[in-house]
């Protein structure tokens, strides 16, 4: 390998973008170093199925830390976006963490700047910090307990009653929780690029062409599309939902991707993705979607690009991601 060669593409582009021979099958190519690099991919639901399918593991973002928090890979190749590799890698400081495209960033993670997010909080003494997952490593240092979309309620229950709360950055997840848990929060104002162009109008529309059908959201939605939804949860939650529940059709309010796992796991229902409002019949997120089979294949044969974090920064984010992983524990999560 001309290591030269790959970095210097690398600085450029984020990703790998050498050549790749076009009668390999990458699928199982990916198997093979697999084994020889003792590697594991761990892939989020909203990656592209070809990555879906040649994953050891995929799932939520609480799912994703709590494999990679236990798994004895020698790598971890990370098929999500990098808030979700960056906190494998603060879990696991002595392994190699690879993410197939470097630039795969979040609109929310970007919403929340460190130095802002430290003025906001100064504004705000005494409060303790709840953050979502999705959120740099700058932020994660600056909060309290670290929170995914499966566990947030019970995190907020382990606060004590009275003890003011900031919970950021997401502000629909953050209305939505006030009003499940009944706590008062101060609300950082990000949102998700992906989930808050959903109409409500199309989706009214859509329940009227089907009646029977159930609308199941994920909590990053806006509260008026939350308000008519019947389902809310994280990607494995609507996953868990339409497996067992006895409806037969779904309108799904989040990224695209998770209806591959849906199709595959429940092959007799109805999955029909809510519209978003714009023309656009698609709601996928660009960041997720800038993985693809290909880089995955690079970044597993190259070993890069890596995922690298400060030590000083990573012990003060992990303290977070370590409360969130013993009271998800204990809840059972
Ligand atoms: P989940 O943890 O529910 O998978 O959500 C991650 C995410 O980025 C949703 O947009
Ligand atoms: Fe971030 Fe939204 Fe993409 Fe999830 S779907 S990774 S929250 S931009």
């Amino acid at each position: 390998m001309n290591i030269e060669k790959a970095n210097a593409q690398l600085s450029q582009l984020g990703f790998l973008d050498l050549p790749i021979d076009p009668s390999l099958d990458l699928f199982k190519e990916i198997e093979k170093l697999k084994k020889e690099k003792n590697a594991i991919v761990l892939a989020h639901y909203y990656q592209e199925p070809d990555i879906q399918d040649v994953a050891d593991f995929i799932g939520d973002s609480l799912g994703l830390a709590q494999q990679a928090e236990k798994t004895s890979a020698d790598m971890i190749v990370f098929a999500g976006v990098h808030f979700m590799a960056e906190a494998a890698k603060i879990l696991n400081p002595l392994k190699k963490v690879v993410l197939p495209d470097l630039h795969a960033g979040c609109s929310l993670a970007d919403s929340a700047p460190g130095p802002l997010f430290k003025r906001f909080k100064d504004k705000f003494p005494g409060h303790t910090v709840i953050t979502y997952i999705n959120c740099s490593a700058e932020i994660k240092a600056q909060s309290d307990i670290i929170c995914t979309s499966s566990n947030a309620v019970k995190i907020i229950e382990s606060v004590p009653l009275g003890q003011p709360i900031i919970f950021a950055p997401d502000k629909n997840l953050g209305k939505y929780l006030i009003k499940k848990t009944g706590r008062d929060m101060v609300l950082w104002n990000g949102s998700c690029m992906v989930h808050e162009i959903f109409s409500l109008e199309r989706i009214t529309k859509l329940k009227m062409r089907h009646p029977n059908a159930l609308v199941i959201a994920h909590p990053e939605c806006e509260d008026q599309v939350l308000n008519i939804a019947d389902f809310i949860g994280s990607t494995s939650q609507l996953l868990n939902f339409v497996k067992t529940n006895h409806h037969t059709d779904f309108i799904v309010a989040t990224e695209t991707g998770i209806l591959h796992q849906m199709q595959k796991d429940a092959p007799g229902k109805n999955l029909i993705p809510a519209p978003p409002d714009n023309s656009c019949a698609c709601n996928d997120c660009p960041h997720m979607k800038l993985n693809t089979l290909e880089k995955l294949y690079l970044c597993m044969k190259y070993e890069l690009p890596e995922i690298t974090i400060d030590e000083s920064l990573r012990v003060k984010a992990l303290k977070p991601i370590e409360k969130m992983m013993e009271i998800s524990k204990a809840a059972g999560l």
